[in-house]
């Protein structure tokens, strides 16, 4: 990472401070750790992460230097305080500067991982190129401060096995190594401009319609895997708070919580 250059997208940003470690347990456990002690909105980036953290309390692991690990941490005001707007704004700018960078059109997978489209791979299924971990301090039944996770795969000269059928990388989809702090740059900048504008008026509404228009889960035949059992339908829109309602056979139902499976249609 050329820290100079990823410090030069903080002009004019929210953001006061990138910092990148050679090595962390956690960017986003090492940031939850920041709003606690008080710190200001600010990026945190990886080369490794020994304890890096999923959603649904899985791990998170990638080889040194072969992805973006990074977390910001924002201090939302209070009628914009919702974790869930955080987490839509870095999605979305995190799909801008992949397609920005790279130049193939990236989607949002409900709830918040990024895919090539099969076309752009050649193959028959989207495949995860990005996972995002939102977590929040609440201070007196208020958010305090959302710390957003993400974790892009860039230069993976291999993709490991258990993930071949389903992940994959920007050098695949480029033909070439991606420079991993154009994309940063472009990141952090897009991030700020979609936190600011959701901060605005309509802009709760502006994001939602901008992650509509970009989700890959939207129009398609889902199944969503819950911790209290399946359910099958089509996707038709988003919540306020980012939820997912699915048309079913008895009728439409929102979920907030949970793996989606992309179905062929029938
Ligand atoms: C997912 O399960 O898809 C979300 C993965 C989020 C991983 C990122 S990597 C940087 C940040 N630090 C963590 O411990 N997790 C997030």
């Amino acid at each position: 990472m050329d820290l100079t250059r990823a410090t030069s997208a903080l002009a004019g940003t929210r953001f006061s401070r990138i910092t990148w470690v050679g090595e962390t347990g956690s960017t986003n456990a090492d940031l939850l750790d920041a709003a606690r002690r008080g710190e200001g909105e600010q990026v945190l980036g990886a080369e490794f992460q020994t304890a890096g953290r999923g959603r649904l309390g899985r791990d998170w692991s990638a080889g040194a230097g072969a992805s973006i690990l990074c977390s910001v941490l924002v201090r939302p005001a209070p009628e914009t305080s919702s974790p869930h707007l955080a987490t839509a704004a870095v999605g979305l700018a995190a799909a801008e500067a992949i397609e920005h960078v790279v130049g193939w059109r990236v989607g949002i997978k409900w709830p918040n991982d990024l895919v090539a489209a099969a076309a752009s791979t050649g193959t028959h299924d989207d495949r995860k190129l990005s996972g995002i971990l939102a977590e929040a301090v609440v201070v007196d039944g208020r958010v305090d401060a959302v710390v957003v996770g993400i974790g892009i795969n860039v230069n993976w000269p291999e993709l490991p096995a258990e993930l071949s059928d389903t992940a994959t990388a920007l050098n695949h989809l480029a033909g070439h190594d991606v420079d991993r702090t154009d994309v940063v740059i472009e990141l952090i900048r897009r991030t700020a401009m979609h936190l600011d504008a959701a901060a605005g008026p309509d802009g709760r509404v502006g994001l939602r319609d901008a992650v509509s228009a970009r989700s890959a889960t939207l129009g398609r035949r889902v199944r969503i895997e819950q911790p209290n059992g399946l359910l099958e339908g089509m996707a038709v829109a988003l919540g306020p708070d980012g939820e997912l309602v699915v048309e079913t056979a008895t009728g439409p139902v929102t979920v907030s919580v949970g793996d989606v499976v992309h179905l062929r249609p029938i």
